[in-house]
Order: C-alpha cells, then sequence, then structure tokens
C-alpha cells in the first residue's frame, strides 16, 4: 500500500490532507477531532490581535443541484485571544506530535512579526503560515492582501518573520493579483521555505433582490467578501500549476482551493502541490470527510503503482504547456451512443446556437433504443467530418458516456503553431483559408 505521509518543506504529516485555516481549525476542540477523524494537519485560524466580527457573515452560490457550489465570506481573523490560541496550540501538539500544526499569523509590525513567531514556536507549532491572502476587512488596514498584492512589501514582511524563526515559514497567497508567479517569487526573496495557494477571491456573490443589499446582510449593508469552495477550484489549479512549473518560484506548495474529494486533492498533487488545504468542504460536511479522501487517494496511488504521495507531486505539470507549441493536426470528434441517447437534443441546440453548426437532426429510426426517446422524434447525428472536436456537445450532455470525445488519426504529422509560422515563412505552407 502506497505510503501517505508527506514532509511538507520539514514539516512532517501522516498524510497531505491539512484543514485550511478558517472556522474548522479555530479550537483545540476542533483540532481533536479533526485528527481523529484523520486528517494530517491543522492550519489555525489566522492569530493576531483580536478582532471583533460582524453578523451575517456568509453567503453562497447555490445552482440548481449543488449547495455552495461558491461560497463567500466577510469573517475576519481569529476572535479568540492570543494566549488562548497559543495555548491551545501547544495542547494540541502535546497530544498529537506526529501530526502538523502550523500556526496562522498576520500582525503588523516588525516587533509583532517577531513576538508572534516565536510564540507560535514556543507553543511547538511545526511552522507558521503568514497569511497574506485575506482579502477583506484586514487589507483595510494594511494586512492581508493589502500584502500580498505587493511583492515588495511580501519580500520585507517574509524576511522580518526570517529573522526570528526557526520552524518553516509558509506564506499563503493572495489569487487577488495578476501574476501569482511574481508573489511567490518574492516570498522566496524573503526567506520563505514553501507557498500556500489560494486564499479567496474578492466576491459579491449576490443581491437580495427585495432589499436591493448583497449577502451577507449586516444591518442593511453588506462588503466584498471572499470566495472559495468548488467554484474557485480551477482558479486554484491554474496558479498552483504557474507556480510549480516556474522554476525561478522553487518552492514546496500546500494546494488549497475548492478541494471536497480524494480527486480534487489528486489534481492539486499532480499540478505541483505536496500537501494540500480544506476549508469549505469541512464546514458543509464536515470533517469525516477526510475516510473517503484518505481510501480514495490511497487506492488511486495502489492503481497507479505509485508507492507514495510524492511520485503523484508534480506529474501533470510539464503537460501544460504554452499554445502555440500544441499540436495543430491533433483531432478529435464528438461520438454519440444511440443507446444511451434519450433524444433530448441539448447537443444540437449547443452546437447550432453556440458552436459550429455540425449536429445534425435525423430520423430516430434504427439509430439505438436510447430510453425515452420517442417514434418519429429527431435525434442528434454528428456530421464528423465538420465537428471541430470542441468538447461543448459532451459537456452539456446529460447522459453519462452518452457523447464521447474520439481521437482521429489526422495521417499527418504533428505541427504546433510555431511550426506552421516557421514552414510559412519558408514558403512550405499555404495561408490557412479563412473559415466559410
Ligand atoms: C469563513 C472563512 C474564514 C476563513 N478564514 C481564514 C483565516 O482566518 N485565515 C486564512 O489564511 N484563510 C482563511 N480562510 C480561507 C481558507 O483557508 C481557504 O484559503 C479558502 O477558503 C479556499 O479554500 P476552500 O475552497 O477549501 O474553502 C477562510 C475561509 C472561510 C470560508
Amino acid at each position: 500500500m502506497a505510503d501517505l505521509s508527506v514532509n511538507f518543506a520539514g514539516i512532517r504529516s501522516p498524510n497531505p490532507f491539512w484543514v485550511a485555516s478558517g472556522p474548522p481549525a479555530n479550537t483545540a476542540y476542533q483540532a481533536h477531532r479533526a485528527f481523529a477523524a484523520g486528517w494530517g494537519g491543522v492550519v489555525w485560524k489566522t492569530i493576531g490581535d483580536p478582532i471583533v466580527n460582524v453578523s451575517s457573515r456568509y453567503s453562497a452560490l447555490n445552482i440548481t443541484g449543488a449547495r455552495m457550489l461558491g461560497f463567500n465570506n466577510i469573517e475576519l481573523i481569529s476572535d479568540r485571544s492570543v494566549e488562548t490560541n497559543f495555548r491551545e496550540i501547544a495542547e494540541v501538539k502535546k497530544r498529537w506530535p506526529n501530526h502538523a500544526v502550523i500556526a496562522s499569523l498576520m500582525v503588523e509590525t516588525r516587533a509583532q512579526w517577531h513576538e508572534f513567531v516565536r510564540r507560535a514556536t514556543d507553543a511547538g507549532a511545526d511552522g507558521v503560515e503568514l497569511n497574506f491572502g485575506c482579502p477583506h476587512g484586514m487589507c483595510e488596514r494594511g494586512m492581508g492582501s493589502a500584502v500580498g498584492q505587493q511583492p515588495a512589501v511580501t519580500e520585507k514582511i517574509v524576511s522580518w518573520a526570517r529573522e526570528v524563526a526557526t520552524i518553516p515559514i509558509i506564506v499563503k497567497l493572495t489569487p487577488n493579483i495578476t501574476d501569482i508567479t511574481s508573489a511567490a517569487r518574492a516570498a522566496r526573496a524573503g526567506g520563505a521555505d514553501a507557498i500556500s495557494l489560494i486564499n479567496t477571491l474578492s466576491s459579491i456573490t449576490q443581491v437580495d433582490l427585495d432589499t436591493l443589499v448583497p449577502e451577507p446582510n449586516v444591518g442593511g449593508a453588506s462588503s466584498h467578501g471572499g470566495y472559495c469552495g468548488p467554484a474557485v477550484k480551477p482558479i486554484a489549479l491554474n496558479m498552483v500549476q504557474a507556480c510549480a512549473a516556474d522554476p525561478t518560484v522553487g518552492l514546496p506548495i500546500s494546494g488549497i482551493g475548492g478541494i471536497g474529494t480524494w480527486r480534487d486533492a489528486a489534481e492539486f498533487l499532480a499540478l505541483g502541490a505536496t500537501s494540500v488545504q480544506v476549508c469549505t468542504a469541512i464546514m458543509h460536511h464536515g470533517f469525516r470527510i477526510v475516510e473517503d479522501m484518505l481510501e480514495g487517494l490511497q487506492a488511486y496511488l495502489d492503481s497507479k503503482g505509485m508507492t507514495r504521495v510524492g511520485d503523484l507531486t508534480g506529474r501533470a505539470v510539464p503537460t501544460v504547456r504554452k499554445w502555440e507549441t500544441l499540436n495543430l493536426n491533433y483531432r478529435r470528434v464528438a461520438r454519440i451512443d444511440y443507446d444511451r441517447c434519450i433524444g433530448c437534443n441539448l447537443c444540437h441546440i449547443a452546437c447550432e446556437d453556440g458552436a459550429h453548426q455540425c449536429i445534425d437532426l435525423v430520423a430516430p429510426e434504427g439509430r439505438g433504443t436510447g430510453p425515452g426517446r420517442l417514434p418519429g422524434k429527431p435525434i442528434p447525428q454528428v456530421r464528423e467530418a465538420d465537428c471541430v472536436g470542441c468538447n461543448l456537445c459532451s459537456l452539456v450532455c446529460p447522459v453519462e458516456d452518452c457523447i464521447t470525445m474520439i481521437t482521429q488519426d489526422p495521417g499527418v504529422p504533428e505541427m504546433s503553431w510555431t511550426d506552421y509560422q516557421e514552414k510559412l515563412a519558408r514558403g512550405e505552407m499555404p495561408p490557412i483559408p479563412p473559415h466559410p
């Protein structure tokens, strides 16, 4: 069986699954419950000068069939006393010596950074995570994403922490930035041992059309919040890969953002993460989701013949390339399984109105026995010669495995856009004819 333990920048953890800094990592009680359920690490709710929170604090993007597809909060850092937080970290670490306990920190001055890093170390924390990502409340006070959005300030504050740190420093990055690698490089320049990403995205999830006030409503007003949950996973994966692929970053990555299953976690690992962190999915479903995550990741690694989590880390990174290097002659077409097709014709409508007009409607007779179809009611048929392989029909099709994308042999060698430009310049290629 594959070994699930990880060594993240010197922080050892029995598995790569960590509770992210947030409401599920607020108290010793929760940390004990998380570790008992199977989590390998806990990143404590950010500790700093205690704040006062508002009521209410959360809102969500719900769509049919998926509640909390996206989640928004205007909560600040810990509202508990600094003493209580560090005392509880010490208690938790004592009871769970082999699990990772990381103190998330956010303060202002150099003296405060020195004090808080030292106190985290004295409490027995395995590492500190510097929260340069919170995009609401704290940034107005010059902290959180206000730091993470300015590489020079990021570098300066990391270097303050570095002056006293004897335990690993993780810098948690904000996604509210154009180039995440510039922030990651600044963290490295300041002396960080690792990075974690992403924190939340600045957002407004909805407006109540009766009150005309966005949610969450705080006495007739709202505020820009931090967005997270499944909806942000693609953004997080993109940024994790960008950091992992950049040799000038070169730091271990803890991947965060929309992780709720072992598959999500495996994708983050494949794109370069060494550990992963989860917040919203725990708020939604509780600590026990880690049981399926552990079992699923274990089975996946075993099925791939991988003996440890590190065998997966970064495996997909080199497959993300610059567009101009992709093979222009690679060809895929859509194929419909008529024993599954229900004749809803969503693929036809999507292709006709929203894509490339290559799915016709034809008589159903003689084309399989898909359920729910009506005699004489037309069903879709792909004109493969015209299909550009865009995937849209297979994405809108409501039936699992009904439309699959088939790879066809183009009968010509690979050619990238760069190759094409070179051949064109040498007069070896005709110009691409305009689309009819
Ligand atoms: C209600 C709430 C409070 C949060 N508080 C913190 C915090 O104190 N410190 C921090 O670094 N991140 C905080 N986060 C961000 C999470 O740690 C995480 O980066 C983000 O939610 C993305 O992960 P997810 O999609 O699994 O939730 C908070 C998130 C939520 C939803």
